[in-house]
């Protein structure tokens, strides 16, 4: 494996930093769990932060359609769909923007689909605010996790969170595909709140397609939810955008939840979104290099030195979704691996209730780190 010097940063160096990546396990344990990646970021986002800071420019912030217009330039520019900067709303975090839109577009008791595994604040989005979940369970083909949408009829049927590229499986789904979740939403009448965080982070032979970009129909019922801070690793800055695709759809959504009461992002969040969507790709170019090679090599080495666990080879995302239920573990496998291993993985259990026999490893590390976490495991699983 080799690192570039945008990925060269050591295991002393990144405990430094107060995340929670880094501070959730005691200091034997090396985390390979949340969302982050232990790089730095794009040297634009530096600078305007730097520049924040020797400003002191810390008074109310004018910075009026700065965010919605960096996202239209980018969504055109990365995936060819056109939007209307008027029809962005500025926010402070994806979690919050799925939770207000189910607020906004269903009742407590109505029914929301949603495809598991999945991210787990998309459950609580559902069941904290009293909806229903209804369970849509992705299945395995051997090589690929695709989507099943053979639904069983619920008249209180009323929205879908669909998370596109897929965590924790990594599925980066085809048009074929996205025409069939369209397709769905139409035929059950459903507004679609589509997560599209992770659309930079699609690997050579597959594209990402936003959702609302098929076709006006499905625009008109979708919000897509996305931020630059997967690909431009800032998640503490806090910003994130809601794209809706027709005004109507926001205008209801602006009617049931008060602005005033969702906040806005703050303007470190703002201005190091549009420094990373503007000018930060080149560094994004040289981070996906090294995800790649952390991805091929971790496929390699699962295959040759951990027998008992698998994966699909993610198309999409530094996730990698490892099914480990041939282990025949007495606990569930991110418990095995904590104790074990002292790797600490998000545990499979906390993506639904059927895969505690799964874990999700963040490969977004180092070469040398994700050498000895892998290390690590195979060793626990040699000598389980
Ligand atoms: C699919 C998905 N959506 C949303 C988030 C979190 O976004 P935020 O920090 O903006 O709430 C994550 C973080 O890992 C994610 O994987």
């Amino acid at each position: 494996m080799t690192t570039t010097g945008v990925t060269d940063f050591d295991i002393a160096t990144l405990r430094a930093r107060r995340t929670n990546k880094w501070h959730k396990f005691p200091a034997g344990v090396l985390p390979a769990w949340v969302a982050d990646m232990d790089f730095g970021v794009a040297p634009p986002i530096a600078a305007a932060m730097t520049r924040l800071t020797q400003n002191q420019e810390y008074g109310y912030a004018a910075r009026e359609g700065v965010l919605a217009e960096a996202f239209s330039r980018r969504m055109e520019r990365r995936f060819g769909w056109r939007t209307d900067p008027a029809d962005v709303v500025g926010i402070g975090d994806l979690v919050q923007a799925s939770f207000s839109s189910v607020m906004a577009f269903s009742e407590p008791g109505d029914a929301i689909l949603l495809q598991l595994p999945s991210y787990p604040p998309f459950m609580r989005a559902i069941e904290d605010t009293g909806r229903r979940l209804t369970p849509n369970p992705m299945r395995d083909d051997g090589t690929r996790w695709t989507l099943d949408l053979d639904v069983a009829p619920d008249p209180r049927l009323r929205m879908m969170i669909f998370c596109h590229p897929q965590n924790p499986t990594g599925r980066a789904y085809d048009r074929a595909e996205l025409e069939a979740v369209a397709a769905f939403a139409m035929r059950h009448d459903l507004i679609v709140v589509s997560d599209e965080i992770h659309a930079d982070i699609v690997y050579p032979g597959n594209t990402h397609i936003p959702l609302a970009s098929l076709s006006p129909e499905i625009a008109a019922r979708t919000i897509t939810i996305t931020s630059a801070t997967k690909s431009f690793n800032i998640p503490a800055l806090r910003c994130a955008v809601m794209h809706f695709g027709a005004p109507a759809l926001k205008q209801h959504f602006e009617k049931r939840i008060p602005s005033r009461l969702l906040g806005s992002p703050a303007v470190t969040g703002v201005d190091a979104t549009v420094a990373g969507w503007d000018d930060g790709q080149p560094w994004l170019d040289e981070i996906m290099a090294q995800l790649q090679t952390n991805r091929d090599w971790l496929a390699a080495t699962i295959a040759a030195e951990l027998p008992g666990v698998t994966f699909r080879v993610p198309e999409a995302t530094y996730l990698a979704w490892l099914d480990c239920r041939a282990l025949n573990l007495p606990v569930s496998a991110g418990q095995f691996f904590l104790d074990k291993a002292k790797v600490g993985l998000n545990f499979g259990e906390t993506f639904g209730a059927d895969y505690a026999g799964f874990a999700r490893l963040n490969f977004a590390t180092p070469a040398p780190i994700l050498k000895e976490i892998v290390g690590r495991m195979a060793d626990a699983v040699r000598k389980r």
